[in-house]
């Protein structure tokens, strides 16, 4: 079974004060098997988080069919859904209350809340949340505050509560935006210890940069203008050719000991 899987999927808004539809995602065709590991390029606008609340199963497709996890969006409970769908979305880090502590924080994710719900924690999910931050590598945050902890720290924290409810589906949307070089390297090397550590788990994940792309990812998809440019294993999609098309700007892809980088071509 496919984590997902959508074919013919458009999505468009109405805009009212322009009188006309936008098209946000034409024609889109994917499949994610599991224990693949996805990574979605694109540039500002290209339909990317579009993309990711479909298979989030947050939004419905205006044509087309989304399968997540062997249902199909439409006919199916989607509260349910999303309850073996783990993901770290924009701006989940400023919901969290800063006074919790690292462990707190990570305990969250086993009710999905954004609260605490003490009653309803039990002893196998903090031996759970103890595990995943040491898989994860954020052991010395356990008993930091949420609010005294960095831009960095906080979102390797959010991404150990987004494994808590043992999801069958990992969706993260731009995970490193906003950190600085070491941290962005300490949040790559937690998503490649996550991928070892789940090596079955289907992940997703959105960002601008070549240079994002953890190692242990085995497919990507371009994305230009709601339209796929190319999707499929990633040494055959990220070519010049291709991620040149993909941002409208021409660049030399340089692939080195599992990690990518795309340099501008200077005429
Ligand atoms: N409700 C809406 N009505 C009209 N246009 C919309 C609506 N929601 C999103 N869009 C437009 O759809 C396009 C795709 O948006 P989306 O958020 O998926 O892009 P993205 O690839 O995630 O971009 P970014 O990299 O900036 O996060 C954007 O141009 C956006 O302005
Ligand atoms: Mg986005």
């Amino acid at each position: 079974m496919a984590a997902i899987r959508m074919s013919g999927v458009t999505v468009w808004r109405w805009v009212a004060a322009e009188e006309r539809r936008a098209v946000l995602l034409s024609e889109v065709d994917w499949a994610v098997e599991p224990g693949q590991h996805w990574v979605v390029l694109g540039p500002n606008g290209a339909g990317k988080t579009t993309l990711l609340n479909l298979a989030a199963a947050v939004s419905h497709p205006s044509e087309g069919t989304v399968e997540i996890l062997g249902e199909t969006l439409g006919s199916v409970d989607m509260r349910k859904l999303r309850e073996s769908i783990g993901s770290l979305e924009p701006g989940l880090s400023r919901k969290i209350r800063g006074r919790y502590t690292g462990f707190e924080v990570v305990l969250t994710g086993a009710t999905g809340s954004i609260a605490l719900l003490h009653d309803r924690i039990t002893a196998d999910d903090r031996a759970r949340a103890d595990r995943l931050m040491g898989e994860i590598g954020v052991e010395p945050l356990r008993e930091r505050r949420f609010e005294d902890c960095s831009q960095g720290e906080r979102q390797r924290l959010l991404l150990a509560r987004s494994l808590m409810d043992e999801p069958d589906l990992l969706l993260l949307d731009e995970p490193t935006t906003g950190l600085d070089l070491p941290s962005r390297e300490r949040l790559i090397a937690s998503l490649d210890a996550m991928a070892e550590a789940n090596a079955n788990l289907p992940t997703v994940i959105v960002t601008h940069h070549l240079e994002e792309i953890p190692a242990t990812t085995t497919h990507a998809l371009l994305l230009r203008d709601g339209a796929i440019v190319a999707a499929g294993q990633i040494a055959a999609v990220l070519t010049s050719e291709a991620v040149s098309t993909t941002f409208d700007i021409e660049v030399q892809v340089a692939h080195n000991t599992g990690r990518w980088a795309a340099m501008v071509i200077r005429s």
